[in-house]
């Protein structure tokens, strides 16, 4: 069932969590340093994939299904894919992976696609659809040898969690050491960093998920942490909220990324936003 593995809460608590000073909420939403780890109520666990399979991504279009993006998302990274490695097929290293939606989709289209991620449950669940090479790992330490693919795919938001950003440097790294020359890390989100460091960023996010589940998120910008401080809550008809742990999501201006990019050795950093009414979709290339 949608969300039940978050904690159960008190309709109070999670209303006052909702409508406190944004000073007040960070003090309980502020994240463990390891909230992204997996767990039984973890944050990026049973509950997270249900919710992130039903999540409406543009709400103003409901046949945007989870299908219908990966079809759209595995679209761009072909475009890409053409635009820099014309007729060489790369090896593509997915990471984090997920339940394997762009790594199946891209395998389903003749791509020679390893995918990883840390949670094991994902990695069964891409598994049982089609049998693709998995492994569960962390991205801070690839098992893989230097130089051993021509693609690093980093779909969907799923960069920027550590809360010590030297971590995160590590983590370009070791994208970095595991490309081929003439390689490319591909990241990949739809957080609109620009309204949230520029003080835009809608804090408030209340969403159908279906089956009278409303998911509700609030999202609050942290200078000191240098991101967003989020909590989440799945809310059935008559039941109190099933509430997330804390997580965090770094919010990278431009000028961040060139830095970041080039410090873990990459030879050019291209930053491309997409067109579109309501994703505001951005893909960031680091070539080497
Ligand atoms: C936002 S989801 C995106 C998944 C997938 N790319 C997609 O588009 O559906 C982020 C993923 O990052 C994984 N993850 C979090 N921390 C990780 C780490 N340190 N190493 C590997 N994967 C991690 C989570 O398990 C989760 O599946």
């Amino acid at each position: 069932m949608i969300g039940r593995r978050f904690r159960q809460v008190r309709t109070e608590q999670a209303k006052h969590l909702w409508g406190c000073r944004a000073e007040d909420f960070v003090t309980v939403a502020r994240p463990d340093a390891d909230w992204w780890k997996p767990g039984e109520h973890a944050y990026f666990g049973e509950a997270y994939r249900t919710i992130a399979a039903r999540f409406p991504r543009d709400p103003t279009d409901s046949d945007l299904t989870e299908a219908a993006v990966t079809t759209r998302e595995a679209d761009l990274v072909c475009r890409i894919v053409a635009a820099h490695f014309g007729a060489r097929a790369p090896r593509i290293l997915d990471i984090a992976c997920g339940t394997g939606r762009h790594a199946l989709e891209l395998t389903r289209r003749g791509f020679d696609v390893v995918a990883m991620d840390l949670q094991e449950g994902c990695l069964r669940i891409a598994r049982a659809q089609a049998p693709i090479a998995c492994t569960a790992a962390d991205m801070r330490h690839l098992p893989l040898a230097d130089g051993s693919v021509d693609l690093v795919l980093n779909m969907w938001n799923s960069f920027g969690y550590f809360l010590d950003e030297a971590e995160e440097a590590g983590v370009l790294r070791e994208f970095r050491r595991v490309l081929r020359p003439g390689g490319m890390a591909l990241l990949h989100g739809d957080l609109d960093a620009e309204a949230a460091l520029g003080g835009q960023w809608v804090e408030h996010m209340k969403v159908p998920l279906g089956e009278g589940a409303i998911f509700l998120a609030r999202q609050v910008q942290v200078p000191q942490l240098g991101g967003l401080a989020c909590l989440s809550w799945v809310v059935f008809p008559g039941e109190e909220p099933f509430q997330s742990p804390a997580f965090f999501m770094r919010a990278r201006d431009d000028a961040s990324w060139i830095r970041q990019g080039q410090a873990a050795g990459f030879d050019a950093v291209r930053i491309e936003r997409l067109p579109g009414a309501v994703r505001r979709e951005w893909v960031v290339r680091l070539l080497v």
